[in-house]
């Protein structure tokens, strides 16, 4: 059952922003980053692959793992958590939406404008001078038939800077909404993870849906432990949505 005063700051919200996480896609049986990677990939670190040196250094490598991720996505269905969000927007004044997610499963699901904070899986650019390239689903690193660079995937690795403009759309939506839900995320990672406190500092509510609290929840005002695909239907639905 979640808290009335939650359901209340729903109801009453002009603006409401969420923060997503890979705990949204779980139930999609999309492993998150910091269970421990699965099968052919279980003796490798995100962090060791997820990054501009990884991708010069093996990018044969570094593209088999995303063409791993990429297949996983292409066959996993958008859950009832992505589809509660999508729900959401139709009933609430404001809603923005910001994924840290690469997947697109909040856009399969219907959520439109969705700020893709980490970029995309499907999204795949030259390494050198960054034009938009198309790749066949075949095996091998793609090159660009512009300039001949490799192509690499539309991600943001680590050490890289997130998009201005997901950055901006992101800090300004914080700064303006009254609730703030933050779902599924570890809250390791910065600037996402300073969003939450960003709205805080701002009078929104706060919550957290996670079903292991994280190290920020201490500061919400809600720290609601379960799993977004349950949570998020009953949130809505509390709205009177369903
Ligand atoms: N519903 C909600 N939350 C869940 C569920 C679920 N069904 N299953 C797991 N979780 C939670 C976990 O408890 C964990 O706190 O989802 C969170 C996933 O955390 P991470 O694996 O750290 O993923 P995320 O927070 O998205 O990582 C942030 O770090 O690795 C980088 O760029 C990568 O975008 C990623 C960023």
């Amino acid at each position: 059952m979640l808290p009335e005063s939650l359901i209340a700051a729903l109801r009453g919200a002009q603006h409401v922003c969420v923060l997503t996480g890979a705990g949204v896609s779980a139930e999609s049986g999309i492993p998150t980053f910091r269970e421990a990677q699965t099968g052919l990939w279980e003796n490798y670190d995100p962090m060791d692959l997820a990054t501009p040196e990884a991708f010069l250094r093996d990018p044969e490598l570094v593209w088999r793992w995303y063409r791993w991720r990429r297949d996983l996505v292409a066959e996993a269905e958008p859950n009832p958590g992505h589809h509660a969000l999508a729900e959401l927007e139709g009933l609430v004044p404001e809603l923005t939406l910001v994924t840290q997610n690469v997947d697109g499963l909040h856009a399969r699901a219907g959520s439109s404008d969705v700020i893709e904070f980490h970029g995309n899986l499907f999204a795949t650019r030259c390494f050198v001078e960054g034009c938009i390239v198309e790749v066949a689903d075949d095996d091998g690193v793609p090159t660009c038939p512009g300039c001949g660079s490799p192509v690499r995937p539309g991600v943001v690795w680590f050490g890289e800077a997130i998009p201005a403009s997901a950055l901006d759309q992101s800090f300004a939506a914080a700064k303006d909404c009254d609730l703030f839900l933050s779902v599924g995320t570890s809250s390791l990672v910065y600037p996402a993870a300073g969003l939450a406190e960003l709205a805080k500092r701002h009078g929104a509510v706060v919550a957290e849906i996670n079903p292991n609290p994280t190290g920020l929840a201490a500061n919400f005002d809600h720290a609601i432990a379960g799993k977004a695909g349950e949570v998020l239907p009953d949130l809505v639905a509390g709205l009177g949505g369903d």
